[in-house]
């Protein structure tokens, strides 16, 4: 089909009255392909037909209404044109509130057919353009966008989180301090089906251990002395979400009982009430401490543990993926600038080694603010970072001791991805800038592990 050329299914049981219309419509430019009966049709269609459907309403094996209403369980924008005999018109009125897009009684003059056909046709384009540009959309503020990293380690946890994303298992998420692990919750929540449901974050660690329950679960007026309304807590609160319990490991050994209890029935107990409330949440969980061994010295229950960690995502500490440093670096950096309205400024190579090399306790935050105070401060980066970075772990290398090549690949990709940025993803300006062939920088692109997708 050429682009323009309007596309149309004709569903009709009577082989006269089909190939007629066919033929007619084919004459007029349209791209017909025409089907005996409703059930053959049906399994032609799906959401990504670009045309529009003709169709009788009395046939054998399924009849209009029937074809209608399956068609649209798959997509009710694509348009359907009915073609009514005499005495068949309150079924098509039916038809057409049931979302039909029109209707023509037999006999019927074929130039009228071809212009509602037409504008039929011409909807139909409207609505799937817009769902391009969704789709699209919905690329630029993809995951990658969120969770930043081109390591494979990060590649596969985008992956995973995808994968689970859509199911309601809970999830723990482990991980050192700073390295992401709330990115990743929020990444569940914005990519599974409970995305149009709330994100309810709870922080384990920051709650007083006498209010806890009441948080959780919340409290009915008068349960305790200044309980003076009442109040819902943050599981019936994140209704048809997803409820965060951040830093799980934290949490009391009294209060793990009862929201092991929650968990399994699927109900809560406000405090100071008898009844039960069902609650409809998916969790999520994370901890900073290897809960096993909270398990072993008794400070977390095992069935709690074995209950919220039906999938474990591990998100790896910065150290372990060197090649995202200087992409994150960069990438705060641009926020950074954009925020407080400063130029972008470059890392001179000296730096690089010793942010290679630094260990990163801190992980993504202290990155990040390494890379704020880069762009707001007036102090040679150099000395900035000599001071901020810890002394490096014996035998490692800084710029003085890092190899000339090393400090060349790290320059090299530096450049190539300040380019990138520079030129939003832009591969034909990054050449033209770097005068580069564009097979070297494909290679060059690859070999740092550099994705023009991530800068558009
Ligand atoms: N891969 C990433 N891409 C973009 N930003 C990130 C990434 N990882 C972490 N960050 C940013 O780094 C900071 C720390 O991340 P986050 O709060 O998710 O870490 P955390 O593991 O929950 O830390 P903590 O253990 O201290 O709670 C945040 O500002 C977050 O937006
Ligand atoms: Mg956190």
């Amino acid at each position: 089909m050429t682009e323009g050329e309007n596309r149309v299914y004709l569903v009709d049981d009577d082989v006269e009255m089909r190939t007629a219309t066919a033929q007619w419509l084919e004459l007029s430019g349209c791209d017909v392909q025409s089907f005996a009966d409703a059930p053959t049709a049906l399994a032609e269609l799906s959401s990504t037909f670009s045309g529009v459907v003709v169709s009788d309403i009395r046939m054998p094996k399924m009849d209009g209404m029937t074809f209608l209403t399956r068609l649209y369980a798959l997509d009710s924008d694509i348009p359907v044109i009915l073609l009514t005999a005499h005495g068949d018109v309150q079924m098509a009125v039916d038809a057409m509130q049931k979302g039909a897009y029109d209707f023509i009684e037999k006999p019927f003059d074929p130039e009228y057919l071809l212009d509602i056909v037409r504008r039929a046709c011409e909807k139909r384009r409207l609505v799937m353009e817009n769902h391009e540009l969704r789709r699209r959309l919905a690329g630029v503020c993809g995951i990658e966008q969120r969770l930043i990293g081109n390591s494979p380690e990060i590649c596969r946890l985008r992956e995973e989180i995808l994968d689970v994303a859509d199911t309601d298992a809970p999830v723990l998420i482990q991980g050192e301090t700073g390295t992401g692990k709330e990115v990743v919750a929020r990444c569940l929540h914005a990519f599974g089906a409970r995305r149009e449901g709330k994100y309810v974050p709870v922080n384990c660690g920051a709650v007083p251990e006498n209010i806890f329950e009441s948080e959780l679960f919340g409290h009915e007026r008068g349960a305790f002395t200044g309980a003076d309304r009442q109040r819902i807590g943050r599981f019936e609160y994140a209704q048809g979400g997803v409820l965060f319990l951040d830093e799980i490991g934290t949490m009391p050994l009294p209060l793990q009982v009862k929201v092991l209890r929650a968990l399994q029935e699927r109900e809560v107990i406000r405090v100071g009430s008898n009844e039960a409330k069902p609650v409809d949440i998916r969790l999520i969980s994370a901890t900073s401490k290897d809960l096993l061994t909270e398990c072993s010295t008794g400070t977390f229950r095992e069935d709690l543990y074995y209950r919220i960690n039906v999938v474990e995502l591990r998100v790896p500490p910065l150290r372990e993926r060197g090649e995202d440093i200087l992409l994150l670096f960069n990438y705060f950096v641009s926020l950074a600038a954009v925020a407080y309205n400063r130029p972008e400024v470059s890392l001179p190579s000296a730096d690089i080694g010793l942010m290679m090399n630094h260990d990163w306790p801190g992980n993504v935050r202290e990155l990040k603010n390494i890379a704020e105070r880069y762009v707001l401060s007036s102090i040679p980066i150099g000395q900035r970072l000599t001071t901020v970075l810890r002394s490096p772990h014996q035998g490692a290398i800084n710029s003085e001791n890092t190899s000339l090549q090393e400090l060349m690949r790290y320059h090299e990709r530096l450049l190539l991805e300040q380019a990138l940025i520079r030129h939003c993803g832009d591969v034909q300006a990054v050449m033209t800038e770097l005068d580069l062939p564009r097979r070297t920088l494909n290679e060059k692109m690859s070999r740092h592990h550099l994705d023009r997708k991530n800068y558009l």
